[in-house]
């Protein structure tokens, strides 16, 4: 069912830092900030050769990574994100095999324009999962 890897997000303290680690010390390829006013985040993208890591950062006082930030103030791994095909037929799939889908189960337009869902991370081995449609 699930395809390549799309991205594995990574919530930092410190935007800048972020990009200059990856950039400087990693010395990979990284993008300027981006600010997603609708999903609360600034993301830089780190791209790699066969994916990319997206580095998130809170945006505004309602963002849904605030509380991870907090969690953890270092920063830390917060989810991976998997390309699917059909989103809905996965999404049927998953349910029929017991997995749990976050939010109301309907698909939302994710922070790159496509279709997205959030699988429970307790059923994913303690990773919070994205299912994306490309
Ligand atoms: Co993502």
């Amino acid at each position: 069912m699930i395809g390549k890897l799309n991205h594995v997000a990574i919530v930092v303290p410190d935007l800048d830092a972020a990009a200059a680690l990856y950039r400087d010390t990693l010395g990979a390829t990284v993008s300027e900030p981006e600010p997603l006013e609708a999903h609360g985040v600034t993301t830089v993208f780190v791209h790699l050769a066969n994916t990319r890591i997206e580095l998130l950062h809170p945006l505004g006082n309602d963002s849904p990574i605030g509380r991870f930030l907090e969690r953890h103030p270092d920063g830390g791994m917060h989810h991976v994100c998997y390309e699917v095909d059909d989103i809905l037929a996965a999404r049927d799939q998953l349910k029929e095999r017991g997995a749990r889908v976050l939010g109301d189960g309907e698909p939302r337009t994710g922070a790159h324009g496509k279709p997205v869902l959030f699988l429970h991370p307790k059923d994913f081995c303690g990773t919070l999962v994205e299912l994306e449609q490309v």
